[in-house]
C-alpha cells in the first residue's frame, strides 16, 4: 500500500512526488511518456517539449541572429556566420536528456518509485496501470495526485499532419521553413515565431482577436507589439483561420479578416491556439463527476470532492505554467502530510521569453480599474539606464503600480533586458507586502538593469532621479 500515487511526471507531478517522499510518504510516480524514438522519459511537457527545449532554441537562435546582425555595432565583424541547424537541435536534445535523466536520479535519491505506463484512477484508492512493457498492475494507495497536464488544442480547420504542426513539431523542424505561418499570437506563437524568424523564416502570425495580448497591461502589450513587428514578425490581428489544406511541400490557408477571406501559402504552419487539460480517460465512470468543463475540479488546496484524490498543474484551473504546478505539488504533498501549506494565487509571475523579455506579476492597470482600486504609476524607460545602453538593450520600460492609499505594490510590468529576473525581485518584495517606497529606499548596485526597477519605484512617488517626474 502506497501513501501517494502521483500520475504524471511534469513539473507539477515530479515535484510533488519528491516532496511527498521527503516527508516520509511512500510514493510512486507513474508516467506514460515516450518520445518520437520510443524512449521513455520523465519531466512532462515542460522538460521534453515545452519550457526547456523552447528556451534552448530561443537562446541559440538569438546568438545566431546577434552574431549575424548586431555584433558589427560593437566593432566585431562576423561575416562568415553560418547556421548548423542539426547541431542546434542536438544541443537542445542534449539539454532535454540531461534534465529528464536528472529527474530519474532525483527520484532514485529521494526513494520515489517510478513506473512507466498509462494510469487510470478506478476508485478512490486504486490506480490501474497499463505498463509500457505490456503488463498491468493495480496499485492501492491512501492518496492519488493527478498531474496529467495539458495537450495542444487541435482545431478542425487545421488538423495536425506533416506540414501543419503543434508546438512539439515546431521544436524539431529539420530545415528552416522559408515561409512560416502561425495561428495564434499567444505565448507559443510569439516565442516560436521569434526562434524561426531569427533563423531566417518569413513569419506571419494570424491572431483571431483584434487586440494583441489582451490580458497583458496595455502599455506593455502596445510597446512589445511595435518591437516584435520591427523584429520581423508579421502579426495580423483580427485574422481568424477558416480552413487549411496540406500539400506535400506546402500548406494553403484561408483567413477571415473583417468581411474578407484571404488566401496564404506557407511551407509550414504552426497551430498555437492554446492548450487544454488532459483529462481523457483519467477516471473510471464512477469518478467522472470530478471533471467539469474539461478540468478536474478542485478547491483552493487542490483537493477534489473525493478526499483522497487531488489534482495539480495544467489539469486544474489557473494559468498553465510550470512554476504554478510545482507550487501546487508542494502544497498538496505538505497537506497530505498534515502540514499547513497554501499557494498565493495572486502572485503568479508570467514571462514571454522574447528578446527583450516581457514579464509581469500582480495587477495590470485595466485590472486595477476593474477592481475599483485607486493606484499610482511609476515608470522608467531602459533608454535612460546606463547598463541597458552599455549592453545594447535599451528598448522597453519598467512599470510599477501601487495602491494610492497604502503605497503597497499591486503590480509590476517589465518589457526589457532581464525582465523575468526584475519581476522576480519585485515579486519577492510583494510577498512581504512591500510598498514602492520600500524599494525606493533599497540600495541597488550600479550599473545594473535592476536600477530601472528602483527608479520606477521612486517615480511612483515622484522621486526618480534619472528621469523627469510627473508634475
Ligand atoms: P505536464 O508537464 O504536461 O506533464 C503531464 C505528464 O503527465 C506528461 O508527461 C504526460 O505524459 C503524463 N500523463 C498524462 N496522462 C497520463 C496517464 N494517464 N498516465 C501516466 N502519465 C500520464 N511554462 C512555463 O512556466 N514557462 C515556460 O517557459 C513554458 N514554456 C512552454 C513552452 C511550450 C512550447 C509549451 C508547450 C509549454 C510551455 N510552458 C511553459 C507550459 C508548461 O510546459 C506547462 O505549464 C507545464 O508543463 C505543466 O506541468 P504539469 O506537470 O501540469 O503537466
Ligand atoms: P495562448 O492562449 O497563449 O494563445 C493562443 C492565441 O491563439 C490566443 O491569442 C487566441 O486568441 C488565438 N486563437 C485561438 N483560436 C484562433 C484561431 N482560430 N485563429 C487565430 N487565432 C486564434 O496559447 P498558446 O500560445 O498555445 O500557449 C498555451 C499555453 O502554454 C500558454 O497559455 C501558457 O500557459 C503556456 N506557455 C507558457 C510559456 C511561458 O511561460 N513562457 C511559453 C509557452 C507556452
Amino acid at each position: 500500500m502506497y501513501d501517494v500515487v502521483v500520475i504524471g511526471s511534469g513539473p507539477a507531478g515530479y515535484v510533488s512526488a519528491i516532496r511527498s517522499a521527503q516527508l516520509g510518504l511512500k510514493t510512486v510516480c507513474i508516467e506514460m511518456y515516450e518520445d518520437v524514438n520510443g524512449k521513455q522519459a520523465l519531466g512532462g511537457t515542460c522538460l521534453n517539449v515545452g519550457c526547456i527545449p523552447s528556451k534552448a532554441l530561443l537562446d541559440s537562435s538569438h546568438r545566431y541572429h546577434d552574431a549575424k546582425e548586431n555584433l558589427i555595432t560593437h566593432g566585431i565583424k562576423s561575416s562568415d556566420v553560418e547556421l548548423d541547424l542539426k547541431q542546434m537541435m542536438s544541443r537542445k536534445d542534449g539539454i532535454v536528456n540531461k534534465l529528464t535523466g536528472g529527474i530519474a536520479s532525483l527520484f532514485s535519491s529521494n526513494k520515489v518509485h517510478s513506473i512507466f505506463g498509462k494510469a487510470k484512477v478506478i476508485s478512490e484508492n486504486i490506480v490501474l496501470v497499463n505498463k509500457n512493457d505490456g503488463s498491468n498492475e493495480e496499485i492501492e494507495t491512501k492518496n492519488i495526485i493527478v498531474a496529467t497536464g495539458s495537450i495542444p488544442i487541435e482545431i478542425s480547420s487545421a488538423k495536425y499532419k506533416t506540414n501543419i504542426v503543434d508546438s512539439s513539431g515546431a521544436l524539431s523542424f529539420k530545415d528552416v521553413p522559408k515561409r512560416l505561418g502561425i495561428i495564434g499570437a499567444g505565448i507559443i506563437g510569439l516565442e516560436l515565431g521569434s526562434v524561426w524568424a531569427r533563423l531566417g523564416s518569413e513569419v506571419t502570425i494570424f491572431e483571431a482577436l483584434d487586440e494583441f495580448l489582451p490580458s497583458v497591461d496595455k502599455d506593455l502589450s502596445k510597446e512589445c507589439f511595435k518591437e516584435f513587428c520591427k523584429q520581423g514578425l508579421n502579426i495580423k490581428l483580427g485574422s481568424k483561420l477558416v480552413s487549411s489544406k496540406e500539400y506535400k511541400n506546402k500548406v494553403e490557408v484561408t483567413i477571415e479578416q473583417k468581411d474578407d477571406q484571404l488566401n496564404f501559402e506557407f511551407d509550414k504552419l504552426i497551430v498555437a491556439v492554446g492548450r487544454e487539460p488532459n483529462t481523457q480517460d483519467i477516471f473510471s465512470d464512477s469518478l467522472s463527476h470530478l471533471i467539469k468543463d474539461n478540468k478536474i475540479e478542485v478547491d483552493e488546496f487542490c483537493q477534489t470532492s473525493v478526499a483522497s484524490i487531488w489534482a495539480i498543474g495544467d489539469v486544474v484551473r489557473g494559468p498553465m505554467l510550470a512554476h504554478k504546478g510545482s507550487e501546487e505539488g508542494i502544497m498538496v504533498a505538505e497537506r497530505i502530510a498534515k502540514n499547513f501549506a497554501e499557494v498565493n494565487y495572486d502572485l503568479i509571475p508570467s514571462v514571454i521569453y522574447s528578446h527583450p523579455e516581457v514579464a509581469w506579476v500582480g495587477l495590470s492597470e485595466h485590472e486595477a480599474k476593474q477592481k475599483n482600486i485607486d493606484y499610482k504609476v511609476g515608470k522608467f524607460p531602459f533608454s535612460a539606464s546606463g547598463r541597458a545602453l552599455a549592453v545594447d538593450q535599451s528598448v522597453g520600460f519598467v512599470k510599477v503600480l501601487s495602491d494610492s492609499t497604502t503605497d503597497t505594490i499591486i503590480g509590476v510590468h517589465v518589457f526589457g533586458p532581464a525582465a523575468a529576473e526584475l519581476v522576480q525581485q519585485a515579486l519577492i518584495s510583494m510577498e512581504f507586502g512591500s510598498s514602492s517606497e520600500d524599494i525606493g529606499l533599497t540600495m541597488f548596485s550600479h550599473p545594473t538593469v535592476s536600477e530601472a526597477l528602483h527608479e520606477a519605484a521612486l517615480s511612483v512617488n515622484n522621486k526618480a532621479i534619472h528621469i523627469g517626474n510627473k508634475k
